[in-house]
């Protein structure tokens, strides 16, 4: 695996300067809620980093990349191709910055649509790119409060505004956004009952 700075100086060329800005506050925050809750900090900080490795990369290149890494691509995928780069983030991440590590990985991979029986490293990611300083739409702020003291919460009110906004502009709610928000409800009556 390269340094954090190597990786974060090649980002930098790959991405558009409002994007890796983007890129360095999910970073910073992943940190910040990673040491709220005990999860190891570099692990957060390389996924935050990375996690939008692959989003410049639209298009025709963009199913030309998937292919190369055998990534399946469906019916949702080829309406909403956006969805398809926290899987091929995962490839790039691997190729191009070293990152070997599978829960750094599966938290890449997870950003975009969350996923069943997330990690809290997993949360952390996908909920920091929700929340991070840029971020302004309504209710980000009471959604930055839930994040740092309730973090499933915070998940599932990310889970709930992603799916309300794909249905008010009719399109479609992938698959592994209804597992994640599933299991969140799985887990608490799991943890209820025992
Ligand atoms: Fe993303
Ligand atoms: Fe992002």
């Amino acid at each position: 695996m390269v340094s954090r700075e190597e990786m974060r100086k090649k980002l930098e060329g790959v991405l558009t300067a409002k994007r890796f800005v983007h890129s360095l506050n999910v970073m910073k925050t992943s940190m910040e809620l990673a040491q709220k809750y005990g999860e190891d900090k570099e692990k957060a900080a390389i996924a935050g980093l990375l996690h939008d490795c692959a989003r410049e990369i639209r298009g025709e290149e963009l199913f030309n990349q998937c292919k190369k890494y055998h990534i399946h691509i469906d019916d949702i995928d080829r309406i909403q191709p956006e969805l398809l780069h926290g899987q091929l983030g995962v490839e790039i991440a691997r190729e191009h910055y070293g990152v070997e590590d599978p829960a750094i990985l599966k938290a890449i991979r997870y950003h975009t649509t969350g996923g069943r029986d997330m990690s809290l490293l997993d949360k952390i990611v996908f909920i920091a790119d929700s929340i991070e300083p840029n971020r302004t739409f309504p209710g980000v702020e009471e959604l930055r409060k839930t994040a740092f003291n309730q973090m499933d919460h915070a998940v599932m009110m990310a889970l709930d505004r992603t799916i309300k906004y794909v249905i008010s502009k009719g399109a479609l709610i992938h698959p592994d956004t209804i597992e994640a928000r599933n299991y969140l409800i799985l887990d608490k009556k799991n943890s209820i009952a025992k």
